[in-house]
């Protein structure tokens, strides 16, 4: 039985790849729907990216829903600087035929999770933790149904990229953030210490190519424009592929090792707002709420992730 997953996201392009590598594995992965979040572009575009990533999947009748508009109490902060200002930037995209659902992304996750047998949804964040948070507020009943939540967000040993102490999705959001990661429900994070071994360089961008396929030459064309950004500012490789972690460790857990620590969010500071202050070395006695991974196999990661793009 394919492990049933809810896709909450703010495409982005790394958005996308991970779309990609969960619509490309039907055998492990059941999406049940994809929640569009305000994030890397405000939401009418996060949604209609992530409508376009439906249909080049060849997948239109996958589920897509609109959710929060704007973090829980601050004003949204963007990322075209990174993403570009469609946030999907690189290929020429047409606009999306397929609908957008009418139910409210929020409304959708707590419907869903009420309506399926306890602890058998997975949620896949891959954005700000607004709609997740919401849900959570909103509906506290579903709480102890989530199996797990694995989710893209903050750093430790990386520490910033959006500031010098906080990762985008955790600083976008951080009291949706500190909500979640208070929730109780099994947490997997991966974090900028992890996705920043994820590095689409040059051999690998050429695999994507050589697919031949319209995936395999989005997928090259997105990490192309993508790459540009952390190229220039870390001197790294290529561009690091942050969100389809998330999907690759559903589908092989072995490839990656971490360790399940205390991880508190920073709401107050305004230094580190949105600091995931992770108990990596053990030095307090706070009771442990994530496993916060630290590593990957960057070969297998990408073997996996190569293959089942090539399957579309
Ligand atoms: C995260 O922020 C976004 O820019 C990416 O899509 C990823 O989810 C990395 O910090
Ligand atoms: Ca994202």
């Amino acid at each position: 039985m394919p492990r049933k997953i809810i896709i909450d996201t703010d495409p982005g392009q790394d958005d996308a790849v991970a779309i990609l590598l969960a619509l490309a594995s039907p055998q492990e992965l059941d999406v049940l729907g994809i929640t569009a979040v305000a994030g890397n572009v405000p939401l009418a575009l996060t949604e209609k990216n992530a409508r376009i990533i439906c249909e080049l999947a060849g997948k239109p009748n996958t589920k897509v829903f609109a959710g929060c508009d704007a973090p829980l109490k601050r004003p949204l902060v963007t990322a075209e600087h990174v993403h570009g200002k469609t946030g999907l930037d690189g290929p020429d995209w047409d606009d999306p035929t397929m609908a957008l659902q009418p139910q409210h992304g929020v409304d959708f996750i707590i419907e869903t999770l009420r309506a399926e047998p306890a602890k058998s949804i997975t949620l896949c964040p891959l954005g700000p933790l607004t709609n997740i948070a919401t849900a959570f507020e909103k509906a506290p009943d579903i709480i102890e149904k989530v199996e797990e939540i694995v989710l893209m967000g903050g750093a430790y040993f990386e520490v910033g990229n959006i500031t010098p102490a906080a990762e985008f999705n955790i600083y976008v959001d951080p009291e949706a953030a500190e909500i979640v990661f208070k929730s109780g429900v099994p947490i997997v994070v991966m974090p900028l210490d992890v996705t920043h071994k994820a590095l689409v360089t040059k051999p690998r961008n050429d695999a994507f190519r050589a697919i031949g396929s319209d995936v395999g030459i989005a997928v090259a064309e997105m990490t192309d424009f993508f790459e540009r950004f952390d190229k220039a500012k870390y001197g790294s490789s290529g561009a690091p592929l942050h969100d389809p972690t998330v999907i690759a460790y559903l589908l092989r857990p072995a490839l990656f090792s971490g360790r399940h620590i205390n991880v508190e969010i920073e709401t107050k500071s305004d230094l580190t707002l949105g600091m995931t202050v992770a108990d990596w070395w053990g030095v307090t006695d706070r009771a442990a709420n994530a496993t916060f991974i630290g590593d990957l196999d960057s070969e297998g990661f990408f073997e996996l992730l190569t293959s089942r793009l090539a399957r579309f």
